[in-house]
This record gives structure tokens, C-alpha cells and sequence, in this order.
């Protein structure tokens, strides 16, 4: 083949990049029945905030991915390594250029990226119905070691995690995170849509456990008392430990970066109603 033929291949490859693979992103069906969380979280808020919410995340990371996103290598990439790349750098020659170049990519990635991602994680593996599992006997050992070592016991865990939450400033998040270089679990915030794993930070952490405290993750049920929520999430046995054990694991193993979090199928968790 002439090896002007070639190129003029690779070009049309480049300028499609891969939009006849492409792939788009879409929500699984949740493992459980809406109304299972009631007191805590009301029915509604369940529906509203997974089929409208999180949806919309998922329209927009598509959209991007055919509009702004084309040309920068994105369109296969799983959303855990999409996430990851927000904030980052890669070598480039010499130097160092940005992971995504396009910054109207890179903005639609990290909120409507790390919006999918966020409540891939909270929904699919965060939460389960009410009374279905508690910390005693639905943790790991490991992961109730990891506790204990961190922050003395599940109660102080708590009372952080309370107050940490409480403290977000507007729209974003609560995490209990792995950090790989002190091999210790944490608490952080980030806001927005934003996710500890992202370049954006110093050590990258691995989220294991998350509370959305947006407005509209609680304000249906709990107007202005966004305490109130978080004290159901805490005390009010919704938290699918189990999940959280396994991605304690995913994370502890260098499983993590790789996780594929709008997968069901992957783990022990699933809880049918
Ligand atoms: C749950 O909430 C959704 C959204 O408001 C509603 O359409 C549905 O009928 C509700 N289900 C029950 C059983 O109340
Ligand atoms: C992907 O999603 C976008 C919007 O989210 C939609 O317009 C498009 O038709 C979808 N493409 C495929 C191949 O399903
Ligand atoms: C919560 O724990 C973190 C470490 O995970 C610590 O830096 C922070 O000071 C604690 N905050 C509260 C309110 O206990």
C-alpha cells in the first residue's frame, strides 16, 4: 500500500476517533426495589435521583465524547481511566502536556465523568435497603481492621464522617478514601463532582464509601436539614458494607484505578429485593 494511502487511513481513523466503535455509557437497572430505603432516604428521591440525575451525567459524558472529546484518544476509555485523566499530565517529548488536551473535554469529563462515576459508586455499590446488611457482620475483617487503625474504632469513624459531611460547603461529596501511599483509610470532601482519584489531587485516594450532599440527593424528604440525612445514612443500616469490603479489597490490591463501576455483575453484593 502506497504510504500516502496509509496515512490518509490513519487521519480518517483520527477524525472518527473511533466513533464507529464507539461505545456510549448507560445505567444498569438498580439491584434493588426504590421504595427499600424508606425511612431514610423516601422513594422519590431514589427514583429522581438515579433515572433523572444520574442519567443526565451519563446523556452529557456521551455528548461529549462525540463533540469536544473527539481526536483525544478518549472514545474507548473505560469511565475509571476518563476519570483519572482530569486534572493530569502525561509526558509529551520532553515535557509535559495535559492528559485531555481540549479543556472543554476535560470540563465535561470531570462533571458529567466524575457525576457518573460518583453516583455509579453510591448507588451500585454504596448503598443497600434498609436493615438489609450492618457494619458488625457485613464489613470485612480487613476493612473493620483498617477502621479500627485509622480512627480508633466505627463510632469516631462516624462522628467524623458527620461532621466532615456536614461541612461541604454547597454541592459535593463526603468520602472514606484509601490512600495509597500511607496505606490508611481516610475522610476528604471534594467538591462538586469531583473524585479523590482524579489528577486533580496529591496523593490520588480511592473512594470506598461516599455521601452525595447535594441538594438533590436529600431535599425532597429533608429540605434544609441536610444533618438529618446524614445522620439516617450513617445510623440508619443503608450502607451495603459488603460493597464497601470489596472495593476496600479492589483498592488495597491495585484493583481499584481499573474498576469498572457500572458493572453489577462483579461482585458479591448485589442485593435482590
Ligand atoms: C416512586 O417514586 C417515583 C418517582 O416519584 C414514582 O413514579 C413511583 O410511582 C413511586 N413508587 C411507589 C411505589 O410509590
Ligand atoms: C449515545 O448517546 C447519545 C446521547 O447520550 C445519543 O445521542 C447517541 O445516539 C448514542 N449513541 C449510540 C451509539 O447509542
Ligand atoms: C477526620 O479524620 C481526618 C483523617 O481521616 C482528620 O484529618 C480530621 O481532622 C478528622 N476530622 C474530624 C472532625 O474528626
Amino acid at each position: 500500500m502506497a504510504p500516502r494511502l496509509l496515512l490518509a487511513l490513519a487521519v480518517a481513523c483520527l477524525a472518527a476517533d473511533c466513533r464507529a466503535h464507539f461505545v456510549n455509557f448507560t445505567l444498569p437497572t438498580l439491584p434493588y426495589a426504590t421504595t427499600l430505603f424508606e425511612p431514610n432516604i423516601d422513594n422519590a428521591t431514589m427514583t429522581i435521583h438515579y433515572t433523572k440525575h444520574t442519567q443526565t451525567y451519563a446523556t452529557k459524558l456521551n455528548d461529549a465524547i462525540l463533540t469536544t472529546c473527539l481526536g483525544q484518544g478518549l472514545a474507548l476509555t473505560p469511565l475509571s481511566q476518563l476519570v483519572q485523566k482530569v486534572g493530569a499530565s502525561v509526558p509529551c517529548g520532553a515535557k509535559l502536556c495535559k492528559a485531555i488536551r481540549n479543556a472543554d473535554c476535560e470540563k465535561a469529563v470531570r462533571n458529567q465523568g466524575g457525576g457518573l462515576f460518583n453516583h455509579g459508586l453510591f448507588f451500585l455499590h454504596n448503598l443497600a435497603p434498609t436493615g438489609a446488611q450492618d457494619y458488625e457482620t457485613h464489613a470485612s475483617r480487613a476493612l473493620r481492621d483498617a477502621v479500627k487503625q485509622a480512627f480508633g474504632s466505627y463510632d469516631t469513624l462516624k462522628a467524623n464522617f458527620s461532621t466532615t459531611a456536614a461541612g461541604v460547603f454547597g454541592s459535593g461529596w463526603a468520602w472514606l478514601v484509601y490512600n495509597p501511599a500511607t496505606r490508611k483509610l481516610s475522610i476528604t470532601t471534594t467538591p462538586n463532582q469531583d473524585n479523590p482519584m482524579m489528577g486533580l489531587f496529591t496523593p490520588r485516594s480511592y473512594a470506598i464509601l461516599g455521601l452525595d450532599v447535594w441538594e438533590h440527593a436529600y431535599y425532597i424528604k429533608y429540605q434544609n436539614r441536610r444533618a438529618d440525612y446524614i445522620t439516617a445514612f450513617l445510623n440508619g443500616k443503608i450502607i451495603n458494607w459488603q460493597g464497601v469490603s470489596l472495593l476496600y479489597a479492589k483498592a488495597v490490591n491495585g484493583q481499584y484505578p481499573n474498576l469498572n463501576v457500572l458493572d453489577l455483575q462483579q461482585g458479591p453484593w448485589r442485593v435482590m429485593s
